[in-house]
């Protein structure tokens, strides 16, 4: 997959030879691949983090979370001298031509808005060291309007004062996918200040060069249309995952499947099969707080009532959780003492991301209501482990399930599609399965004896 697209760039590499001094600031998931496909095609580049254990995990080529083929990409550009880590801002501001700020802006803690006080930070560390002219690209997902407040934030700090551009470059980023997502991305939005002499978008075009010459679009607006186009992106994700859930419980009190009806309205173009697979819903580090952030900033510019259906869809995700908990509830008749075996921790496959996770809400939902959970992830057990200490934590799926009364399957891994009811059935007390993420075949498990309820599924 990242083969094919690592050898095409490869071939224009040497033909083009061009080098732009990229720095990423912030080496969290977002951060770390960026800089590791800055360095794929082509550039310099240095990763600042305020970390010191971290720098110094990647410096040595180690990803400290689990991201597909980014290990790899690391290692190769780490060994080449194309990239490298430091804590350093001076460092920084030395180096870049560009500066990419990557840090996180979860959500607040005080508030469903978004907390933009590392990207703050970030300015405030980078600027008083900034003598030459140079452009911060923002990649962070922020509050519309944060990009104007830090151009001028910025320029007020930094010595090289005017010469100091801001633009914003949202991310779209897909964890599990994030390699071959930032190497042939569907589009790249740069989003650029009104000043006629500025070259942000030039050298922006610059550093993508090799990407654009793909045939990748790439798409110029002001700061506050590129800062928006990634919320109300996220927010339109949102919003198909919560109508299939909504259609599927329509589905499972009419006796329909949400499965076959979603293949057959994402048939219409219009509409598209992607991100219509009904299940116990969205999280992640994402999709939640970044609705959120959008209704509380919307309220803010006094737009707010026309994003009701939005805080409908974040009530309506939450509540599909609930409904897997009543749903093991009336298939056990009680969850007192109940041994629930739960397969998946992360907020979805192919991620060690348990943020905002919506197995391990159910996963504590269960246990505080006097189940006894035991829980195996093939990727997310450290996290996992880390953000509910009290689970029971299995070393294998087999493990987790062994005298279950009911198994419950929140994370769609392969591994967990692979299983045979046969092998399952042999381990638990009873066969009794819940597919919240609708990814087995209910008509092989219900062959083999099992009591099987998926979600919109008669
Ligand atoms: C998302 C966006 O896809 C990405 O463009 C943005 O930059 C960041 O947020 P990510 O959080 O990595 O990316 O995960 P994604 O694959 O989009 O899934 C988000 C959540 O929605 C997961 O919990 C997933 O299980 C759920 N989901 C997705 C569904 O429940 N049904 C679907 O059909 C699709």
């Amino acid at each position: 997959m990242t083969g094919g697209v690592r050898g095409t760039f490869e071939g224009s590499l040497a033909k083009w030879g061009f080098r732009v001094q990229v720095v990423v600031i912030g080496a969290g998931y977002l951060g770390t691949t960026h800089a590791a496909c800055m360095a794929q095609i082509g550039h310099s580049v240095l990763g600042i983090d305020i970390s010191e254990e971290k720098v110094a995990k990647l410096q040595s080529g180690e990803v400290p979370f689990f991201e597909p083929g980014l290990e790899a990409l690391l290692r190769e550009h780490v060994a080449s001298g194309r990239l490298r880590f430091s804590t350093s801002f001076e460092e920084a501001a030395a180096f870049g031509d560009v500066h990419f700020l990557a840090v996180g802006t979860p959500q607040s803690t005080r508030g469903r808005a978004g907390d933009v006080s590392c990207v703050n930070a970030a300015i405030d560390s980078l600027s008083p060291h900034l003598a030459r002219p140079t452009v911060i690209a923002g990649k962070s997902t922020v509050p519309v309007g944060t990009a104007r407040r830090l151009a001028e934030r910025v320029q007020a700090a930094a010595p090289a004062r005017e010469a100091v551009e801001v633009a914003w470059n949202p991310e779209f980023l897909r964890e599990g996918f994030a390699v071959e997502g930032t190497l042939r991305p569907d589009r790249i939005v740069v989003g650029a200040g009104d000043r006629p002499e500025g070259r942000a978008i030039e050298l922006l075009r610059e550093v993508y060069s090799l990407i654009l010459a793909e045939g990748v679009p790439f798409l110029v607006t002001d700061l506050e249309t590129a800062e928006l186009v990634k919320v109300a992106a996220n927010a339109f994700l949102a919003t198909k995952v919560g109508f299939i859930n909504a259609i599927a419980e329509l589905c499972e009190a009419a006796g329909a499947d949400v499965a076959m009806l979603a293949d057959a309205i994402g048939r219409d173009e219009r509409i598209g099969r992607q991100y219509l697979n009904a299940g116990l819903g969205f999280g992640g580090g994402c999709l939640p707080k970044d609705i959120r952030a959008l209704v509380a900033r919307a309220e803010e510019l006094g737009v707010g009532d026309a994003f009701a259906f939005l805080r409908e869809v974040d009530n309506g995700n939450m509540r599909q959780r609930s409904r897997v908990v009543d749903i093991s509830r009336e298939i056990c008749g009680s969850l007192i003492g109940t041994n629930v075996a739960i397969l998946g921790a992360a907020f979805k496959p192919d991620t060690d991301d348990v943020r905002d996770s919506p197995a391990l809400s159910v996963a504590g939902q269960l246990q505080l209501q006097g189940a006894n959970v035991s829980i195996y992830d093939p990727k997310a057990m450290d996290n996992a482990r880390k953000t509910m200490p009290t689970l029971d934590y299995a070393v294998t799926s087999l493990d987790a399930c062994r005298g279950a009364d009911i198994v419950l399957v929140l994370t769609e891994w392969k591994e967990f599609q692979n299983i045979q009811p046969g092998d399952l059935g042999a381990v638990t007390q009873t066969k009794n399965i819940v597919d919240a993420r609708n990814c087995l075949d209910s008509r092989q498990w219900r062959a083999a004896g099992w009591t099987y309820r998926g979600l919109g599924r008669s």
